[in-house]
């Protein structure tokens, strides 16, 4: 990540979509309180928000406005943001630590950390459903269409049951990849396709180019959240090392050791690459994107 444009242009992205959340999200003023203040704790400062830059990535490909590309990534990363709050609950992954912070079940408690997923995940589909500038009613029903799927029962929501149902077992690699595209792939590929559905219409080969750009990086993250568990320490996560093999989780470590687990990454990382080709200079955000998920070190 030595590029200074792309590191100027990533700092720019992930202020204004601060700046989005924070004004977008209720303030913690508003009764009722102690929701508000956990809806905003668990989602404002902290995060890398890799899905919003994939949205403003993607956006860059069709000539997308910020404003309407700024509202589908806070979407998303609400999206996210709720699923962590589940992921970290002690009925699934039982974690005390995100973002560098106390989880939201511990900083609040149980119930508050349950309400937060699901007013984080309504408000998500209350700002992709208002209507967005320039954009047909029709096309932004497929818009919500495209992140419901993603999060609901075949996208994020049931790869987090898969990942509960396997702890203790020994998955395939096809089994392992279906789920990880499940849980974390839904929602990254979700990211790339609505800031793509935010400007000019793509062809229907530029789009079959661009999902697999979105599926190939979409589990590559995944694949290096496997890798980083286990290699990087806690303070540089913020989140607690090593916790996947203490919750005897079926990952790509466990399934082919670390060296592969890399190798695997950058395989899917020159596919995902490979598919950019059509776009030529235009996917060059996106292209940084891929380097700097295969390459980051939290
Ligand atoms: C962590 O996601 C959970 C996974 C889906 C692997 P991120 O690594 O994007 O977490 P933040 O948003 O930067 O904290
Ligand atoms: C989380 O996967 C995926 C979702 C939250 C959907 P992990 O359980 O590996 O994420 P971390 O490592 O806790 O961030
Ligand atoms: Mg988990
Ligand atoms: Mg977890
Ligand atoms: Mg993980």
């Amino acid at each position: 990540m030595t590029n200074p444009n792309f590191v100027s242009w990533m700092t720019a992205t992930q202020q204004q979509v601060e700046a989005a959340l924070e004004a977008t999200l209720p303030s913690s003023e508003r009764t009722p309180q102690q929701l508000h203040d956990a809806m905003r704790y668990s989602t404002l400062q902290g995060g890398k928000r890799v899905r919003p830059l994939l949205a403003f990535a993607a956006g860059e490909l069709v000539g997308a406005t910020a404003a309407n590309v700024g509202r589908i990534a806070c979407a998303v990363e609400m999206i996210h943001a709720y699923s962590l709050v589940h992921d970290d609950m002690p009925c699934m992954d039982d974690d005390v630590l995100r973002r560098g912070k106390p989880t939201c079940h511990v900083a609040y408690d149980d119930a508050t950390a349950l309400l937060v997923g699901d007013a984080l995940q309504t408000l998500a589909f209350e700002l992709l459903s208002t209507p967005l500038e320039g954009i047909a009613a029709a096309q932004q029903l497929s818009m919500v269409r495209t992140l419901a799927i993603a999060s609901g029962h075949a996208g994020m929501a049931g790869g987090q049951a898969i990942d509960l149902a396997s702890v203790g077992h020994e998955l395939d690699q096809t089994e392992l990849e279906f789920m990880h595209c499940m849980k974390t792939g839904a929602l990254i590929r979700a990211a790339v396709l609505l800031g793509a559905m935010c400007g000019q219409p793509l062809t229907a080969a530029e789009t079959d180019s661009l999902d697999h750009f979105a599926k190939r990086i979409g589990l590559a993250f995944q694949v290096v959240d496997d890798v980083l568990d286990v290699e990087a320490d806690t303070a540089t996560l913020g989140k607690t090392a090593g916790k996947d093999e203490a919750n005897a989780k079926p990952t790509y470590v466990s399934l082919m050791g670390l060296a592969q687990a890399k190798q695997f990454a950058r395989d899917l990382y020159d596919d995902a690459l490979a598919a950019l080709t059509p776009f030529g200079d235009k996917a060059a955000r996106l292209k940084q994107l891929a380097d700097y998920i295969v390459a980051r070190s939290f």
